[in-house]
């Protein structure tokens, strides 16, 4: 160990090695980033989300739902067995901040979507333990009568959006508060929703058709997870490659 008093005396070689360590820290953890669209395989399906959807992410991030379910199926067997297919780099690119989370005080939800009814998710949100007698999640009842006043700044939250790298179109941006109400409402025009928003689901998600509620964008939400990527088709993908 003689060396290595060496070095811890003189003050000079102490910092030129210090320096030379870190750096190559920094290069190691830098460089991937520069090529972060070829690390990122595109994977076809993925869009970003309709604005009821988004609006429903919110709702989901301020309510702290994150806080106790993960959004990331890790590629253990049993994981793959429970929740399905791994998740993508590519399924969560549009998500900012993403909700991976690492606390699974309830079970993942990244492939959450399709897996139960909207009157299913209604009920268990309004009160979990109706449909799940031991659950300990708690109720959001309120968000059924909480009206989803979005209209007006449903355009600035896609713009923002963009501002992070989210590729909304100017078409997406000037429907967004018209996408928000449509997507609710079965009967309203969907064509342009769906060209825009493949796969978007239209319902009236909560039962209650005449107000649009934080509710019906929270369970739009849910609906869409893990539902964007056709597995099938990327699994027929890679054996004819
Ligand atoms: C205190 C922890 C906790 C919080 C906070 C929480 N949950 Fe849960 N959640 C659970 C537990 C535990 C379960 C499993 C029992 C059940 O199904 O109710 C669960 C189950 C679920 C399920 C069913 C998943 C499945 O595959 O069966 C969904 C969907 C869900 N939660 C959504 C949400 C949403 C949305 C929020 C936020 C509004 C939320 N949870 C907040 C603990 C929580």
């Amino acid at each position: 160990m003689q060396w290595h008093k060496r070095i811890e005396k003189n003050i000079t070689l102490l910092t030129v090695l210090v320096l030379i360590t870190v750096s190559i820290g920094g290069i190691v953890e830098i460089v991937p980033t520069f090529t972060i669209n070829s690390t990122i395989e595109p994977v076809k399906g993925v869009r970003p989300y309709s604005p009821l959807e988004l609006a429903g992410r919110n709702i989901y991030i301020r309510e702290g739902c994150y806080v106790c379910h993960s959004q990331q199926i890790r590629t253990f067997r049993d994981e793959v067995e429970r929740y399905g297919h791994y998740s993508l780099a590519a399924e969560s690119k549009y998500d900012h901040p993403f909700q991976w989370g690492s606390k699974r005080t309830g079970p993942d939800l990244a492939r959450v979507g399709g897996k139960y009814s909207n009157d299913w998710h209604v009920a268990h949100l309004k009160d979990p333990q109706s449909v799940v007698p031991e659950s300990i999640m708690p109720p959001y009842a309120f968000l059924a009568d909480t009206p989803l006043n979005m209209a007006d700044e449903i355009k600035a939250h896609l713009e923002t959006n963009v501002d992070v790298g989210v590729p909304y179109t100017d078409a997406q941006i000037a429907n967004a508060p018209a996408d928000l109400r449509a997507q609710a409402n079965p009967n309203a025009e969907h064509a342009g929703l769906l060209e825009r928003y493949p796969k978007a689901e239209v319902a009236d998600f909560d039962g209650k058709p005449q107000v649009l509620t934080e509710m019906d964008a929270l369970v739009a939400y849910l609906q869409i997870l893990g539902q964007m990527v056709d597995f099938d088709e990327v699994s027929r993908e890679q054996l004819r490659r």
